[in-house]
């Protein structure tokens, strides 16, 4: 068994966090994250309820032996901090606040009794979480699904555990046990993992989604801003997000002049060609619908066969 920082602190048999994925990561896929000894997290996406994360969260803790993990977008709680207060009240072990400072609020996840740890994407992120006081930190690599930024995992990584004190998981890229191991042979505590998992069948989303990342290609995803433009969705302009590649990305992405109102008139969430699959290059990694459960195993158990090695 693999033991670090992680682990200890959330009292876990292996040291992977699952992402929270808004729209993919409820109940079900973070409870069998946690089932499978690592810890999973529910995805709050910006335009979801109090009741939502209220209902998921109990059935995150009962499949998940009673572990709780909830992520939510720190930029959308500045406008609105209705959503964290929903969040607390479940008193998670394990809060995510990714997207800006989290100053504001980390004091109020930790009252409750959570860890609370940010997503970066920069060393200038590094300092601005660093100072708002969270628990560990989680260095996004750009091959990350959904928003990200844009320093690869590696490079971030390194730089990332050469700056700071904090703990440090890494996301990204992350989708087996090699990718497991590298990094916790770099220095990292754990790794968290989202695409790996969109496959199977415990994330929520339309069946395409699903066919879509087992059918992708390490290089059929794209950078782009297409699609929250397309919806109206308010990101800060510093984040694209990385999508499986189909025709409306083909059709639009890398067009800084075509008008919202064009993007939002071709757009339609129930065709696959038209709608939106987040998810980062580690799609090429993932070959079928394997339970959740199965995954995080897999990618534990090859990866501690791997260090084992290099002892
Ligand atoms: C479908 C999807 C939705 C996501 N939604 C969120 C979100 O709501 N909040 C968040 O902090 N990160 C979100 N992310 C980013 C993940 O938390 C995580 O950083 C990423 O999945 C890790 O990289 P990987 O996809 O290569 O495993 C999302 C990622 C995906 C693929």
């Amino acid at each position: 068994m693999i033991s670090t920082w992680l682990t200890e602190r959330l009292g876990l048999t292996l040291p992977l966090v699952g992402a929270p994925m808004g729209g993919r990561a409820g109940g079900r896929l973070a409870g069998e994250v946690s089932r499978a000894g690592g810890i999973g997290m529910l995805g709050a996406a910006r335009y979801t309820t109090a009741e939502w994360i209220a209902e998921e969260s109990a059935v995150a803790r009962e499949r998940g032996g009673g572990r709780l993990g909830i992520g939510l977008m720190t930029w959308s709680l500045d406008a609105d901090d209705t959503l964290l207060g929903a969040a607390l009240e479940q008193r998670p072990d394990l809060v995510s606040l990714s997207f800006g400072d989290p100053e504001p609020y980390v004091r109020r996840a930790h009252d409750a009794g959570a860890l609370v740890c940010s997503q970066i994407n920069s060393l200038e992120d590094l300092r601005v979480v660093e100072s708002a006081g969270v628990d560990f930190v989680v260095a996004q690599g750009g091959e990350a699904g959904g928003h990200t930024g844009h320093v690869a995992t590696l490079p971030l990584m390194q730089m990332v555990l050469e700056a700071t004190d904090l703990p440090v998981v890494v996301a990204g890229g992350i989708g087996s046990g090699r990718g497991l191991a590298a990094v916790l042979a770099a220095g990292a505590v754990g790794g968290l993992v989202g695409t790996a998992l969109l496959a199977s069948p415990e994330a929520d989303g339309p069946e395409y989604s699903r066919r879509r990342v087992v059918s992708a290609g390490g290089t059929d995803t794209v950078y782009t801003d297409v699609f929250d433009r397309a919806r109206s969705q308010p990101w800060p302009t510093r984040w694209g997000a990385r999508v499986i590649v189909n025709d409306f990305t083909r059709r639009w992405s890398g067009r800084p002049e075509v008008s919202d109102a064009d993007l939002a008139a071709s757009y339609d969430k129930d065709d696959p060609d038209l709608g939106v699959v987040n998810a980062g290059q580690s799609a090429g990694l993932v070959a079928a619908a394997e339970p959740a459960h199965d995954v995080i195993r897999r990618i534990a158990a090859d990866a501690e066969e791997l260090l084992a090695r290099l002892r």
